[in-house]
C-alpha cells in the first residue's frame, strides 16, 4: 500500500532552486509535491516542476484588478487541489490576512535572514552594510505579518571581508536548500505544527529564532 503521502503545494515566483531541492529530497522526507503554482509565466521554477511530470499552474498576478481578486483565485485553486501544506518557495507576492486566513499554520515560508533582523527585501546587502558578522535563513509560519510568522528553524553563515551581496546570497541560499526540505518533512511527519501563534515541535514549543537545523 502506498506511504500515505502529506501532499504539498509550492507556490514560486522565479528560479525555483528551493523547488529544486524539495523535489530532490520528496522521495525520502514523507511528502508529495502535488503541484506547483508560479504568479509569474514562464519562470524557470515552473520548468523544473514539469521535468519532473509535477502538475504545473501559473496564476498571473498581472490579470487581476486587485490583489484581493488575485489571493481568491489563488486560494481557489489551491483549496481544489486540497494540499495538507502550502509551501513559499521564492514566492515574491505579500498574501493578505483573507488568504492567510483561509490557511493560517498551513503556510510556510522561507526568508534570506535570520528573523526578526531584515523582513522585507535586499536583506544580504542590508546586513553587510549593518558591519553585521553573521547573516542566515530563517523558515517559519506564514501569518499575516509579513516575514513576521513565528520561526521554526533557522541556520546562520558567517558575513566574510569584503563580501559581496551576491557571494552572501549564494552561502546563504546553499543553506536554505538544506533547511526548507528539512522542515517540510517535519510537518509531513506530524511532528511540526503551529498552536496559537506558537511554534509546536515534538509536542515542544519553541523559542522565537526556533531551532538550528542540525536539530533532527
Ligand atoms: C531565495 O533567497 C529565497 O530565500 C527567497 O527567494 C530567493 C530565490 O528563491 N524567498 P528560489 O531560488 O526561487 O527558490
Amino acid at each position: 500500500m502506498e506511504q500515505t503521502h502529506c501532499h504539498i503545494v509550492v507556490l514560486i515566483s522565479g528560479a525555483g532552486t528551493n523547488l529544486q531541492a524539495l523535489i530532490d529530497a520528496s522521495q525520502s522526507s514523507g511528502y508529495k509535491i502535488s503541484a506547483v503554482i508560479s504568479n509569474r509565466p514562464e519562470v524557470f521554477g515552473l520548468q523544473r516542476a514539469k521535468q519532473d511530470n509535477i502538475h504545473t499552474l501559473t496564476i498571473d498576478h498581472k490579470s487581476f484588478a486587485s490583489r484581493d481578486k488575485f489571493d481568491q483565485a489563488l486560494g481557489n485553486a489551491i483549496e481544489e487541489i486540497n494540499p495538507d501544506l502550502i509551501v513559499l518557495a521564492g514566492f515574491m507576492r505579500i498574501l493578505g490576512v483573507d488568504f492567510v486566513n483561509r490557511f493560517e499554520g498551513r503556510i510556510l515560508n522561507i526568508h534570506p535572514s535570520l528573523l526578526p533582523n531584515y523582513p522585507g527585501t535586499n536583506t544580504h546587502q542590508r546586513a553587510i552594510d549593518a558591519g553585521d558578522k553573521e547573516h542566515g535563513v530563517s523558515v517559519h509560519f506564514v501569518t499575516a505579518d509579513l516575514d513576521g510568522g513565528p520561526v521554526i528553524a533557522q541556520e546562520s553563515v558567517p558575513i566574510l571581508k569584503d563580501d559581496t551581496a551576491e557571494a552572501l546570497a549564494a552561502r546563504v541560499l546553499e543553506k536554505e536548500h538544506i533547511v526548507y526540505p528539512k522542515v517540510v518533512s517535519w510537518f509531513a511527519s506530524g511532528r511540526l505544527h503551529m498552536k496559537a501563534g506558537k511554534v509546536i515541535l515534538d509536542h515542544e514549543e519553541l523559542p522565537d529564532t526556533g531551532v538550528n537545523v542540525h536539530f533532527q
